[in-house]
């Protein structure tokens, strides 16, 4: 049978969609609660849903029951702060699963690209029901910022690089591109995130918006780009025997995470 995808990301996986216009006050995110969460270290999360609207950013099949990435429970103490945020996660109509703000520290090139992953968006999906995809709002105006996506992890010829303005709205099938973000400001990047179920309504907010398949993409100084391959697998080498002094082997490389 097959998931119900979206026809606007079947040509390459993402698209851009008009910037959201709307002003929404900084306090909306700066007041949020946020906790820290897995491997990115200083990165944080602001969850406005959860499994059980507690203030949780564990993957819905982490709990029991487990349960499909769908479904996300408001965080009333977050969406009290957050109303604007809650209104553009539920905009689409599209069925909402997990919603946060992340919180991101300024960082390199090359650590991006060592930080790119891919998500684990439909554990325990069902056949036949809607594909979950991820739609990015950026609040901080990161001109200067870009969301990195790669078809092939080692790769960079498959790199696509979004540019982060403020208002700027990125709808990805995230766990089919490896992806992570070079934030080159000098303040953290802010940014809605939020799991949409694939579907006519998702379809239908993308054509309202314009999504476009084929968005301006930064250029990098190659030299740059291969600099960051270097130090990619000179980190994944130390990294794996790290572990391996531990007796643990790594495999596979890198976890899907969410
Ligand atoms: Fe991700």
């Amino acid at each position: 049978m097959g998931f119900i995808t979206s026809d606007a990301l079947a040509e390459t996986g993402y698209v851009i969609l008009d910037d959201h216009s709307a002003d929404v006050d900084p306090a909306e995110w700066l007041g949020l609660e946020y906790v820290r969460w897995r491997s990115s270290g200083i990165t944080r999360f602001a969850p406005l849903t959860s499994y059980a609207g507690d203030v949780d950013c564990n993957g819905f099949w982490n709990h029991t029951p487990p349960r499909t990435d769908k479904d996300g429970v408001w965080v009333a103490s977050q969406i009290a702060i957050a109303p604007t945020l809650q209104q553009w996660a539920l905009e689409p109509g599209a069925g909402v699963g997990r919603c946060r703000v992340i919180e991101l520290q300024p960082n390199e090139y090359a650590d991006a690209v060592y930080n790119l992953h891919q998500d684990d968006n439909n554990r325990l999906n069902d056949d036949g029901t809607g594909w979950v995809v991820r739609g990015f709002f950026n609040l901080t105006d990161d001109t200067e910022s870009m969301l990195i996506l790669r078809s092939d992890r080692f790769d960079p010829a498959t790199e696509v690089r979004l540019p982060l303005r403020a208002g700027s709205r990125i709808v990805v099938d995230t766990q089919r591109f490896w992806h992570a973000v070079w934030h080159r400001g000098t303040a953290p990047r802010y940014a809605l995130i939020a799991s949409w179920t694939s579907g006519p309504e998702l379809d239908a907010y993308i054509a309202a918006h314009h999504g476009d398949p084929h968005p301006y993409t930064v250029t990098l100084d190659p030299q740059v780009v291969d600099d960051a391959q270097v130090e990619l697998h000179r980190r994944i080498e130390e990294r794996r025997k790290a572990f391996e002094a531990q007796g643990i082997v790594m495999e596979p490389p890198t976890p899907l995470y969410g």
